[in-house]
């Protein structure tokens, strides 16, 4: 069994290297080394020199004393400071998305609305070597941003394919594994994730609000060639540690989006009669008790907790 290839980014810190400089305060800043050259942090300079070819965690003093900490970001340290024009899916949402729909290295993988590459990093490194991602812009600057994002903060990604084009125009591949959307409206691209999904693939939407969810499932439900809908939201609330004090922050993203995901039929099951909802508000207006909607959905709510069982 031969020994397992030590991480790319494992070595000293290297010419190129994105770093992030951490302060006495935990606050952050990103940065790229250049040999020869110098690093602003809040003002003060920093010679690059002084830092390549140190082992990655060392720490800098700036010329007024200040001590800084050194490290290549993780992934969730890089999106909050990532060159943006428009709104990246956050990793509290990336890391569902991965795991819910369990992309791995070798999976096709299709993704709609680059935006500035921040899920791209993700799949990139889902996908790995072996795997392929395609990702479809409608804008050229955007996808330049996506390009330079990549190169910068992912490195070399011959697995990628960036598509400047409308998606709503038609996709041009097919038997992909998963799909990623991030449009406002996702619904209108159903007939082209269908036509590109393999049977048992997945379609995932991220939409900002509760009326996009609402469409966008029931437009799943009503297609025909979707099934096993599932929606959600994360929320992620960060703790202050320190001394005695030990609380939650009191600032957090609250909000960023909800996580719709769907399963592609095969082309003989059809589920449109059993998830048609006899009641479109879903309720059962006696007792306002939430009520089964067909055969499909006679387990809705599920299992409680234990505990907490009704008497
Ligand atoms: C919110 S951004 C995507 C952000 C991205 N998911 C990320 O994590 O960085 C949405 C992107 O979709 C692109 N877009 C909008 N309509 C499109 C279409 N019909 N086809 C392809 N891209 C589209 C926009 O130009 C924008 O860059």
């Amino acid at each position: 069994v031969s020994a397992p290839e030590p991480r790319a980014d494992a070595g000293a810190l290297a010419d190129r290297d994105a770093v992030l400089f951490i302060d006495r305060k935990d606050r952050t800043y990103l940065r790229t080394l250049k040999r020869g050259g110098r690093i602003n942090v809040r003002g003060m300079p920093i010679a690059c020199d002084l830092l390549i070819g140190r082992p990655e965690g060392s720490t800098v003093d700036t010329p007024t004393g200040e001590r800084l900490l050194v490290l290549r970001p993780t992934y969730a340290q890089l999106i909050p400071s990532l060159p943006r024009q428009a709104q990246p899916i956050y990793p509290k949402d990336v890391g569902p998305i991965l795991l819910w729909t369990g992309i791995r290295p070798g999976d096709t993988v299709v993704e709609i609305g680059t935006g500035p590459a921040a899920l791209t990093i993700a799949l990139l490194d889902a996908v790995g070597e072996t795997g392929r991602l395609v990702s479809y812009e409608l804008r050229e600057d955007f996808a330049e941003m996506a390009r330079e994002n990549v190169a910068r903060y992912h490195g070399p990604a011959p697995q990628w394919t960036v598509r400047v084009q409308d998606a709503l125009a038609g996709l041009v591949e097919r038997d992909v594994d998963r799909m990623i959307v991030d449009l406002a409206e996702p619904w209108h691209l159903l007939p082209q994730a269908a036509a590109a999904l393999r049977p048992g693939g997945s379609f995932t939407g991220f939409v900002p609000t509760a009326l996009q969810v609402k469409s966008l499932v029931d437009a799943l439900r009503a297609d025909g060639r979707f099934g096993a809908v599932e929606a959600l939201e994360t929320m992620l609330r960060h703790w202050h540690v320190s001394g005695r004090s030990l609380r939650p922050e009191h600032r957090m993203v609250a909000h960023t989006g909800f996580l719709v995901f769907a399963r592609r039929l095969a082309d003989d099951a059809n589920l449109r009669s059993e998830l048609t909802p006899r009641d479109p508000y879903g309720t059962d207006e006696r007792d306002g008790r939430t009520r089964a909607a067909g055969p499909a959905r006679d387990d809705e709510g599920g299992d409680p907790p234990e505990g907490l069982e009704d008497d």
